[in-house]
Order: C-alpha cells, then sequence, then structure tokens
C-alpha cells in the first residue's frame, strides 16, 4: 500500500512520515519515505513549483510508490500535492486499493506560526514565488480516507491514528 500524506508545507507530513516508517520498522515492516524535499534533490530536480511541474513532481512519485509497492514495500509519500485532480491521478497510478489518503491539517496561520524553515516569511516578502498557502493554491481533500489534525494531536497520537487505520485494514491478518 502507499500512504499519500498531504498537506501545507510546515503541517507535519515528513514528521509523521519518517515516524511512521520507524515504527512499521520496528514491527518488521519493509517499508520506505519518499518525501518532497528529499525526491527534488534527484528524481524531479529539473522541477520546480509552476502547477505543470508540480504535476509532473506527483506523477513521478506515484510511478515509483507504485514499483515499490509492487516489489512488496510499505510505501509513506509525504508531498504537499496541493491539487486534488494531481491527486486522483496518483490513486490512479498506485491503485485504488492501494492508496490511502491522508490529509496532514494545519492552518496557513498555524503552519505560518511555525514556519521551521524560514519560508512563510520568504514567501510573503515575496522572495518565493507561487508558495502553496500563501500565492499558490491548496486544495484540502474532500473526502479523504483519513484527517489528522497535527494542531490538536501530539506526533505520537497522529502517528497512532494512522496506524490503527492500516492495522485494522491492511495489515491483520484476514
Ligand atoms: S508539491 O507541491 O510538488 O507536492 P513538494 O512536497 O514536492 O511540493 O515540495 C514542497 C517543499 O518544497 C516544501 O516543504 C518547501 O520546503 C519547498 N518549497 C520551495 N518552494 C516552494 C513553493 N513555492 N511552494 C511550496 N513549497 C516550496
Amino acid at each position: 500500500m502507499t500512504v499519500w500524506l498531504t498537506g501545507l508545507s510546515g503541517a507535519g507530513k515528513s514528521t509523521l512520515a519518517f515516524e511512521l516508517e520507524r515504527q512499521l520498522m520496528s514491527e518488521g515492516r519493509a517499508c520506505y519515505v519518499l518525501d518532497g524535499d528529499s525526491v527534488r534533490h534527484g528524481l524531479t530536480s529539473d522541477l520546480g513549483f509552476s502547477a505543470e511541474d508540480r504535476h509532473e513532481n506527483i506523477r513521478r512519485v506515484a510511478h515509483v510508490a507504485q514499483l515499490m509497492n509492487d516489489a512488496g514495500l510499505i510505501v509513506i509519500v509525504a508531498l504537499i500535492s496541493p491539487m486534488r485532480e494531481d491527486r486522483a491521478m496518483a490513486r490512479e497510478i498506485i491503485g485504488h486499493d492501494k492508496f490511502i489518503e491522508v490529509y496532514v491539517a494545519a492552518s496557513v496561520n498555524d503552519c505560518e506560526r511555525r514556519d521551521p524553515k524560514g519560508l512563510y516569511a520568504k514567501a510573503r516578502s515575496g522572495a518565493i514565488p507561487s508558495f502553496t498557502g500563501v500565492s499558490a493554491p491548496y486544495e484540502p481533500p474532500v473526502d479523504p480516507d483519513l484527517t489528522v489534525d497535527t494542531t490538536a494531536l501530539s506526533k505520537a497520537s497522529g502517528v497512532a491514528r494512522i496506524f490503527d487505520y492500516l492495522q485494522d485494514r491492511y495489515l491483520s491478518a484476514p
């Protein structure tokens, strides 16, 4: 399966992804995180943040996730993936039965208050154009498989929610 985390920059996608990976690994499950900041260093380093480039970023990552799923890995994707249409494409590529959409929910205000990489400040000053939530759109999922509100839940509780969901539907023996 692929756990697809979508949400604003600074919402907590990577934090949840790597903690979920750690917990799954500790149970002997082979898994791998495809994180926006890391894939953009290689696999998609030729792409920027226009709507077309984000679409291509998501398309490539979805194909890699599908291949990794085929190889037997649990894949955890952490991409802003701001547009519903692009997430629907990812679901098509990965397969409806394998794609779990998790909305990592935090408002622009909350993410901006955290601003762990200082990017919101730069976006507000105009130094980063087309910044999601500031000068580029984010479309929240209409009917996600799961919502994790990181303003209300701790990291441990957020990961537990995803873990329990996977356990109930995918990991427990039939
Ligand atoms: S996506 O929109 O194509 O899914 P992705 O998750 O790969 O985005 O990359 C997001 C990361 O790129 C952010 O966490 C941030 O560190 C960085 N970044 C740089 N420029 C932008 C921008 N204009 N909009 C959003 N994120 C940006």
